[in-house]
């Protein structure tokens, strides 16, 4: 039988020469990233873990983010409260979609794209915008058991350059489905963008959620177990944009995605695959990440949907 150690080694040999996809490049800082870089790291929900590679390499979080956002608001709010205000479908287009929201009636729909995300930021209950972004960083950091803290180089890149989600924040307030100040809601969703981890990191953060809640390293209840589920469905209907879907039919985890190059799936109940190459595919997710992690869920067969 194999064991993870041995899968996650092979995954990454496998995989290490593949030089398809380019790096993000509409946020000048990733662009500059070695695209060389490739970490892989799985994280079991009895706290141990195996990586190869360039796993404690920190790289920007982005838009995976936008999963532990959503489970501190599904925690403050309530899942029925968060359903109705943010959604749960999944919008079949880009991340920063504009489009979506026309065609929605102005509901974002999911909080796993740019509009649902500055939702759910908008939707945590904060006294200003420090305290808000002091309640996101504690929950990433939770998540992770260890304090994790903001890129300034790469907050200052995206600020520089945020203004399509400045727009998206706008049209959401004017839509009903903005809770705070929508400046404040996209400047903090975008410094929730920026904050560093590494795959170790992220495997971690998956395996908290494959825990019930609890993180497997620290031992600290971080969200409620009824909440898991509602986010790992989030993760399923839209974590990897517009190839969820495929994603699904063909690995069957919950997963999330990030421009950085991240990417987390999360096999309930056992254990968590990370991965991080910054190259992307057309879509916006890391190509060996995708491969690496699909290599492993096969080999160690943790698909949902197998029986
Ligand atoms: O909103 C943005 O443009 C970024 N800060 C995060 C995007 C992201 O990772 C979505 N990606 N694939």
């Amino acid at each position: 039988m194999t064991t993870i150690a041995d899968a996650v080694t092979a995954a990454h040999a496998k995989h290490k020469n593949n030089r398809r996809g380019k790096n993000a490049n509409y946020i000048p800082a990733l662009a500059t990233v070695d695209p060389q870089l490739f970490g892989v790291c799985v994280a079991t929900v009895d706290g141990q873990t195996f990586s190869a590679g360039d796993a404690d390499t920190e790289f920007a979080l982005e838009s995976i983010s936008k999963v532990f956002t959503a489970a501190l608001a599904i925690e403050q709010v309530g899942p029925r409260v968060f359903h109705r205000k943010v959604g749960a479908d999944p919008t079949g287009a880009e991340f920063n979609s504009v489009l979506a929201l026309e065609l929605h009636n102005d509901k974002p729909n999911s909080p796993m794209v740019n509009a649902g995300a500055m939702t759910a930021t908008s939707l945590i209950s904060a006294t200003d915008a420090d305290d808000r972004w002091r309640q996101i960083l504690q929950i990433q950091s939770d998540f992770a058991g260890r304090a994790i803290a903001v890129s300034d180089q790469i907050a200052a890149s995206e600020r520089a350059t945020n203004f399509h989600n400045r727009a998206i924040a706008w049209l959401l307030l004017c839509g009903g489905y903005m809770y705070s100040d929508p400046m404040e809601a996209c400047d903090v969703y975008t410094l929730q963008c920026s904050t560093l981890v590494t795959a170790v990191d992220l495997a971690v953060m998956g395996a908290t959620l494959a825990n019930g809640g609890v993180n497997p390293v620290t031992g600290k209840r971080v969200i409620a177990q009824a909440n898991v589920p509602h986010v790992l469905a989030l993760m399923t209907m839209e974590g990897l944009y517009t190839a969820s879907g495929d994603w699904a039919y063909t690995v069957g985890l919950p997963a999330k995605s990030g421009v950085g190059g991240g990417l987390v799936a999360v096999s309930p109940g056992k254990m968590a695959i990370a991965a991080f190459s910054p190259p992307l595919d057309k879509v916006g997710n890391s190509v060996r990440a995708q491969a690496a992690i699909t290599q492993i869920a096969h080999t160690l067969k943790l698909g949902l949907f197998h029986t």
